[in-house]
């Protein structure tokens, strides 16, 4: 689908006057692991039938960058365990090189890091997101249920040597990994990896204890603030992290704090999941159908249903770490983090 003059094109805003410059398209909600935060041990996956082929999400990519997305992040559940989408990497990077698009991400587990990053690397992709919450092998079993810390280890040395840059993503978890965010903070630094810890977010039922595991960033904030020198950075990264430089270590280290600190006032972005829907907030259930305006109706229905969700993007997120219901009721991997 050919990308019409810019010029001509309306960009996306929101009542707020909030413009999104940022899509996260989910390539598929399945995972192959099952992080006790994220996810129930007994998923429901969206049958096949209902996922948007490949094609028609570079259309609807496309459809964002020509209304002024500059930034795509592809997604999950776990964007690698869906066949080919090196292929949709490759089509949507193109537009890196027309200068439409500054930046190409993918977030991932890395489990199958090693097959792809250089596939990844080849089509634009400069930077990838991995999860990775512990460097102890138990630990890390028990938090992903049945993942094995030397594959994910190996899936981040592969995208190094591939030549991505790695932002390490660290959900904090009372009890499980707090002991760990210093030694975090060095290897990171040390192997040149940046580092986001991440508060626990009510996303979707799992079993259990996300309640007590709930580790608020603030206060984690304050601590390392007294044992290390915390430099604020200005830059951004499209995403809603605040960012420092932690000056003995030389490294920089993000904080995303949806509960202890609301980011939505600088919002630039939605989400798209593997469905073809798209979410203004990952903390709403409103969402409007885009599959279905792109197959009935083609690239000016689809158009419209963008305008559309402009006019309903919420004002913010409701989270509540402590209500008895999380606030919203799918989980983390149908819209993608
Ligand atoms: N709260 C916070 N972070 C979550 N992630 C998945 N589910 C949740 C949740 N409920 C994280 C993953 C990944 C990132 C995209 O989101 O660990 O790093
Ligand atoms: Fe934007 Fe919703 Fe995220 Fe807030 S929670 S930053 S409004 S997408």
């Amino acid at each position: 689908m050919a990308i019409p003059d810019m010029s001509a094109a309306r960009p996306l805003a929101d009542r707020f006057g909030r413009q999104v410059t940022y899509l996260r398209l989910s390539v598929t909600d399945r995972c192959d692991l099952r992080c006790r935060y994220c996810m129930a041990e007994k998923m429901e996956f969206l049958p096949r039938r209902e996922v948007l082929s490949l094609e028609e999400m570079r259309d609807i990519a496309e459809a964002f960058i020509a209304r002024g997305v500059r930034r795509i992040r592809l997604t999950g559940g776990e964007p690698l365990v869906r066949r080919g989408v090196t292929g949709l990497a490759r089509m949507i990077g193109r537009h890196l090189e027309s200068g439409m698009l500054d930046e190409l991400t993918m977030t991932t587990n890395a489990t199958r890091l090693a097959d792809h990053a250089a596939e990844l690397a080849d089509s634009g992709i400069r930077r990838v997101n991995v999860s990775l919450d512990t460097r102890h092998a138990e630990t890390f079993r028990h938090i992903t249920r049945w993942g094995d810390l030397d594959r994910t280890l190996e899936g981040i040395a592969a995208a190094r040597a591939a030549g991505l840059r790695v932002k390490i993503n660290m959900v904090a978890l009372r009890g499980l990994n707090d002991s760990e965010i210093v030694p975090m903070m060095r290897w990171c630094a040390s192997e040149g990896h940046d580092l986001t810890l991440i508060e626990t977010m009510p996303l979707g039922q799992v079993e259990g204890d996300r309640q007590d595991r709930y580790l608020p960033l603030d206060a984690v904030q304050r601590e390392l603030e007294d044992r290390f020198t915390l430099i604020p950075l200005i830059e951004r990264t499209g995403g809603p992290a605040r960012y420092w430089r932690i000056e003995e270590l030389g490294l920089r280290l993000g904080l995303i704090t949806p509960l202890t600190n609301n980011f939505c006032a600088g919002c630039n972005r939605v989400r798209v999941t593997a469905s073809g829907k798209i979410y203004m907030c990952l903390g709403h259930d409103d969402h409007l159908d885009l599959k279905s305006a792109l197959r009935t109706g083609g690239r000016e229905a689809l158009d419209g249903l963008l305008d559309e969700a402009m006019a309903l993007k919420p004002e913010r997120h409701q989270f509540a770490i402590h209500a008895a219901e999380p606030a919203v009721k799918r989980h983390m991997s149908v819209t993608g983090g």
